[in-house]
């Protein structure tokens, strides 16, 4: 039996990543829909090539595109954000989530309370919604498989293992494109500078993310909510070769880690074929070519960010999605050159200052925060930024 998978943000590097493997293996798994924004070009493209019964388009205005480049198919065509849900909800065994940004939370929710598996990188909505998920994930019988690779590595050093033995969580960076950079050069930086990753080949809002740290600060949140390990107990570690994806401390002493060459398609893969594994293209490691590898703390002076995803998952209530929403106000006004990389953390600092709010009692909620904080920041945004 092949596997019906649901790709949603199929036109994203992480869809096209997920593609790849569908393709490789196309006796394992079988698309059955596929969602984008705007891009109904490429959506339809996919359609095609998967030959998916369901491709949405969350943007409106693009329905009727995506509808001309799918005549004379078998594929259903739909937009706006019900149809999201109605993709996320399909008959399917897996659901890859891979919107980027809180845009992603309702479809993930559906997929949850649908009692699907859900490979899950879009890590935003776990960071939002983060106990409402895990408490709907339990209730629903579904599960939440890590596709981020510093989880993803976490999933698979904590198999086998008894929770109550573990100790500590160790979060790898590479540290980003501005690892050894001056505050001076930093606050010059360019969108172009900030999304050229050292390591890796992302999407633009995570590659910033990479860049401040507020990636690894997302990631910190996202690891508390998954594994149900307070923020104490999660360390961040700096080490520029991306090749330990993260570790595990456990109460002997003993550690654990999870090794590869930076290729997404690895920890894709682990989770479509859990609980089984697939061959990958990834280059296979050699540990004697690298020769060694370099480990350090990270400077959260310099790299703001972090601190503040540490301070909002401490402070918890609403803290958390004022964190995610400024982040994504400022990142998207960064990379249209409305602000400098260096006023994403401050505008991040200045939301967070004027919240104290409670924990959301349900998504609705949640959406609420996250709009109402986009309005605030995008009214403060001028006064901030020099
Ligand atoms: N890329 C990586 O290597 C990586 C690694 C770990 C985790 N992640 C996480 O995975 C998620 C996706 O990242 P990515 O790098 O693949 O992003 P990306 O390349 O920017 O792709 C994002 C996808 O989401 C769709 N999308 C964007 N806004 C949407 C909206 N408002 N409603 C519905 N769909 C929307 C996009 O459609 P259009 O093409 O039409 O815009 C695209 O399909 C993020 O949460 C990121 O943090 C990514």
């Amino acid at each position: 039996m092949r596997r019906k998978i649901v790709i949603l943000g199929a036109t994203g590097s992480i869809g096209k990543s997920a593609l790849d493997l569908v393709e490789r293996s196309p006796e394992r798994f079988e698309v059955v829909a596929v969602t984008a924004a705007t891009n109904s070009e490429a959506l339809a493209e996919i359609a095609r090539r998967t030959g998916a019964k369901l491709a949405v388009v969350a943007d409106e205005s693009r329905g009727g595109d995506l509808r001309t480049r799918l005549g004379g198919t078998d594929c259903s065509v739909a937009s706006g954000e019900v149809a999201l849900i109605e993709a996320a909800t399909m008959d399917a065994d897996l659901v890859i989530a891979a919107i980027v940004g809180c845009a992603g939370l309702r479809p993930v929710m559906a997929a949850v309370e649908a009692g699907r598996i859900v490979a899950l990188a879009n890590k935003e909505a776990l960071v939002t919604a983060g106990d409402l998920m895990t408490e709907a994930a339990e209730r629903h019988g579904a599960t939440l498989l890590p596709v981020d690779s510093e989880h993803n590595a976490i999933f698979q050093c904590l198999a086998g293992s008894r929770r109550e033995d573990v100790s500590r969580l160790i979060l790898t960076a590479s540290g980003g494109p501005f690892r050894t950079t001056a505050e001076a050069g930093m606050r010059e930086a360019t969108p172009a500078q900030a999304i050229a990753h050292p390591n890796w080949s992302m999407g633009a809002k995570i590659s910033v993310d990479s860049a401040t740290l507020m990636n690894k600060g997302l990631e910190l949140i996202e690891a508390s909510y998954l594994f149900g390990v307070p923020s104490k107990r999660i360390d961040v570690l700096i080490h520029p070769q991306s090749v330990v994806h993260s570790l595990v401390e456990f109460v002997d002493g003993s550690v654990l880690a999870q090794l590869g060459s930076p290729d997404m398609r690895v920890p894709i893969a682990y989770a479509m074929a859990w609980p089984e594994r697939i061959e990958t293209p990834a280059q296979r490691l050699d540990l004697a070519a690298i020769a060694s590898l370099d480990f350090a703390d990270p400077d959260t002076g310099r790299f703001p960010a972090l601190r503040l995803a540490r301070d909002a998952l401490e402070a918890g209530g609403s803290a958390p999605i004022v964190l995610n929403a400024a982040n994504e106000v400022a990142v998207a006004s960064f990379l249209a050159g409305a602000i400098r990389f260096t006023d994403i953390a401050s505008v991040v600092e200045r939301a967070l200052a004027g919240d104290g709010g409670p924990a959301p009692s349900s998504i609705g909620e949640v959406v609420e925060i996250d709009r109402n904080t986009r309005e605030r920041v995008r009214d403060m945004m001028k006064a901030v930024c020099t």
